[in-house]
């Protein structure tokens, strides 16, 4: 997965148009929600940053971490002019021994995440304000409709928000925010679709060849229009550091 991001780096930002809006979504639903302002912040998944430039814009004096599990990735936030104050930590966010801090966001990451449960409740521990979005189950079954009957996963990715996950969140945590948006993109072929997966790093790098084959050939042989819907849950949680 690693190795998807790190090629993506140079191609995420003229690409990644919905990461960047639901950034600034994420970041307006923690100005409406929280009521002190956070002196610390933590950029979980942060990739290229957007979604530190979009909370910097409303706690400017706040200090900002960003992590990543990609170094290009993180080389393209470091090299952002308003992202040269921060501090950067390159790391499997799910091994690391984070510090506290006053709010945690992280922005359409944590469906990479192995064990996304325990990530949670060791987070919690450590912020006042847990804020997050990630794709839900209904996320692009038009293009995901293409592969199923031949039991490609083409994703890669572990984790999908589902009603269920909510109902655990809930019993961790105080859910001060639920929201939910969907975005539509068009393409012109379904290998159009294909390739902004690639140029912002959403696809599984761990196919075999025969299976990357496979996938060029369904891709080569669908005609028209291909239509990917982002559908988004988004979170904010109280955490321990609270009171
Ligand atoms: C879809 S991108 C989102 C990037 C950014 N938050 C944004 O809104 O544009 C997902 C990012 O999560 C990072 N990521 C995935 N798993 C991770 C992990 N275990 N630890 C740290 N970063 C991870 C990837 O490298 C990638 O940069």
């Amino acid at each position: 997965m690693k190795s998807n991001f790190d090629k993506a780096a140079e191609t995420y930002d003229e690409n990644a148009v919905v990461q960047f809006d639901s950034s600034m979504l994420l970041a307006s639903l923690c100005k409406n929600t929280i009521k002190e302002k956070p002196k610390t912040i933590l950029d979980v998944g942060c990739g290229t940053g957007f979604t530190t430039l979009a909370i910097q814009k409303l706690y400017k004096t706040a200090k900002c971490t960003l992590c990543d599990i990609s170094e290009n990735m993180i080389n393209v936030a470091k090299s952002k002019e308003e992202l040269k104050a921060c501090e950067y930590i390159v790391c499997n966010a799910e091994n690391y021994d984070f510090d506290e801090y006053d709010l945690i966001i992280s922005n359409l990451a944590f469906q990479w995440f192995d064990d996304l449960k325990t990530f949670l409740q060791k987070m919690l521990s450590k912020c006042k304000y847990l804020a997050f979005s990630i794709l839900t189950e209904e996320s692009f079954k038009d293009y995901a409709k293409l592969f199923k009957i031949n039991n490609i996963n083409i994703w890669g990715y572990k984790y999908i928000f589902s009603e269920n996950f909510l109902k655990n969140l809930e019993k961790q945590s105080n859910v001060l925010e639920f929201y939910r948006k969907s975005y539509r993109i068009g393409f012109k072929s379904a290998f159009e679709a294909a390739k902004h997966f690639k140029n912002i790093g959403g696809y599984n790098s761990d196919l075999q060849d025969g299976s990357k084959n496979e996938i060029v050939s369904i891709l080569k042989s669908y005609r028209g229009f291909m239509f990917l819907d982002y559908n988004l849950a988004l979170v904010i949680l109280e955490g321990k550091k609270s009171n």
